[in-house]
Formats: C-alpha cells, structure tokens, sequence
C-alpha cells in the first residue's frame, strides 16, 4: 500500500485575512481533485524567520509571500531566483527537497501573462510603455516589461526621486519624466500601466489627464477591487483597449501551484467567478 501525502501550501502575511489567494488556490484544488490544502497565516516579522523553518517540517512544499514580508524574506532565502533579486522581493518560496529554501518572484511574469491572454494581439515590441508609479508593483513590472523587450520605459511618479532610483537600477531603457508632464507622453505610449493602488475602493482617484490617449494604445491598470477602475472607464471612453488587474494576480499564482501541487492549473473565467466570490 503506498503512503497517501496531503499536500500543504498557503500564504504568510500581516494581515492576510484580506488575502484572495485561499479562494484562488482552493479552486484549483477542488477543481483538479488534489489532496491539498492552502492555509493563510498570520505572522509578524520577529516570527517569520522561526515559522520558515519549521512548515517544511510539518509537510509544507511552500508558501507564496505578500506584505509586509516580500523584500525582507530575501535575508532567509537560500536560493534566489534571478528574477527575485532583480526586483529585490520574493512572493513564492518552496522548501527544496535538498532542505534549501527557493524564493521567486511570480508577479512580473503574472502581469505578463494576464495580458496575454486577455490582449492576444498586444506586442510589447510594438512601441514604449508609459508606466505610473515607483513602488514595489511598479519595480516587478518594470522588470517583466524589460524582460519582454520594450523598446522603451517612460516611467513616472510623484515622487521624482524614487522613479529615479528604479532607472538607476535598471539601466538605459528607462526614461523618467516629471509626473506633472507625463500626460504629454501619451501618444507615444503602446501600453499604459497603473501600478499605483489608486482607484482602488476606499482610496482616492488616479487623477492622470487622459486627454492625448488614443484607441492604439493598451491601457491596464493593477488594481482588481473594483474591476473596472475610474482609471480604465476613462480610457474606454477614448476607446482604448483595456485589461483589468486581476488576471495579474491569478496569473502569478500559477507557477507556485504547479510546484507545490504539481500541476499546471489553468486561468479561465471559473476561476475569475470563484475568486470575485
Ligand atoms: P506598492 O508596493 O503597492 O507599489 P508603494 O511602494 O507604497 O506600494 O508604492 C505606491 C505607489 O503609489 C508609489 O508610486 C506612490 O508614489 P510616491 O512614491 O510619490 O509615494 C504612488 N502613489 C500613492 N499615492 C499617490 C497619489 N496620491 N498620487 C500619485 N501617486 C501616488
């Protein structure tokens, strides 16, 4: 008789109970029929260190990462994925069987693949990509963008300095312009990216002058709550194509899962509808 496992994953964070990934992952479980389970747990920083340690002994293949823990859980890592040191935050770790700790960072390649799929005729070649924001979201997006081959990275932020610092660290391709000037770069633009967590619901408005954008360029945005953002209404009246932010996060989910549970699930609408509850 072989030994039956229960597969065990889940997501660390304070706080998690906001977190849409038990939902995401509890689909594909049932979905595939897997003998797993995917846990949300509460940890602060003090304990992150001793808990790491100890999943794998209980059985855990790994654990996805989100905030306040992305950039610190680099110190505890093992191996680095050169896409997580790029960006300088890890969202996915598995315990190797060699008893190493692996930290990747999937939300580049999420935001890729999401518009993929939802934009099949979008080509990051096609021309430069205005991108808002400097924080953590924007630094895996930048990087994604980069990997793809954009021509171009007009990046912007209120915060000058910070959209600096991202083009120091990522080199040539980079432009940075003055946040109060950005909008007349539009035109130029094949892709427009929000990775600010403005329009989010109980936050303020992006307030970003959409006037020059025209229907050739593909506006996303990485918000998902709600799914149409101001942000995106705005360049749906200019007729541009858009893609909304949650594709993003189900999309970096997928290559935890295939490691931890060792299939590869799949993205479609069932799992937009089980995630949006
Ligand atoms: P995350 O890791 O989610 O990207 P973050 O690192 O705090 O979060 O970055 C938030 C981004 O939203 C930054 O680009 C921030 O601009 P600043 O660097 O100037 O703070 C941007 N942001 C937040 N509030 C904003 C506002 N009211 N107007 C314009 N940009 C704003």
């Amino acid at each position: 008789m072989t030994k039956e496992t229960i597969l065990l994953a889940g997501v660390i964070g304070q706080p998690i109970t906001q977190s849409k990934s038990p939902a995401l992952h509890g689909h594909w479980l049932k979905r595939y029929g897997i003998n797993g389970h995917y846990i949300p747990m509460d940890v602060s920083s003090v304990n992150l260190p001793h808990v790491l340690n100890n999943l794998p002994k209980m059985g855990f293949r790994g654990v996805n990462i989100t905030l306040p823990h992305k950039e610190s859980v680099l110190d505890i890592a093992d191996v680095i994925s050169d896409r997580a040191a790029l960006i300088g935050a890890a969202n996915t770790l598995t315990f190797q069987s060699d008893g190493k700790l692996h930290a990747d960072n999937t939300d580049g390649i999420g935001f890729i693949s999401n518009l993929k799929q939802e934009a099949p005729g979008w080509d990051p070649k096609a021309g430069p990509a205005l991108v808002l924001g400097a924080g953590g979201a924007s630094r895996a997006i930048v990087a994604a963008l980069l990997h793809e081959k954009v021509p171009e990275i007009i990046l912007t932020n209120r915060t000058r300095a910070r959209a600096d610092a991202l083009k120091a660290h990522f080199g040539g391709k980079i432009k940075v312009v003055d946040w109060t000037q950005a909008a007349s770069h539009l035109e130029e633009a094949t892709t427009l990216i929000n990775t600010t967590a403005l329009g989010m619901v109980g936050k303020e408005e992006l307030k970003f002058n959409l006037d020059a954008l025209t229907p050739k360029t593909l506006v996303t945005d990485i918000v998902y709550n709600p799914l149409i953002t101001p942000f995106l209404a705005r360049a749906q009246e200019r007729g541009c194509f858009t893609v909304d932010g949650l594709g993003m996060l189900l999309h970096q989910a997928v290559p935890g899962f295939e490691r931890w549970f060792g299939r590869a699930p799949e993205v479609d609408e069932d799992l937009r509808r089980a995630v949006l509850g």
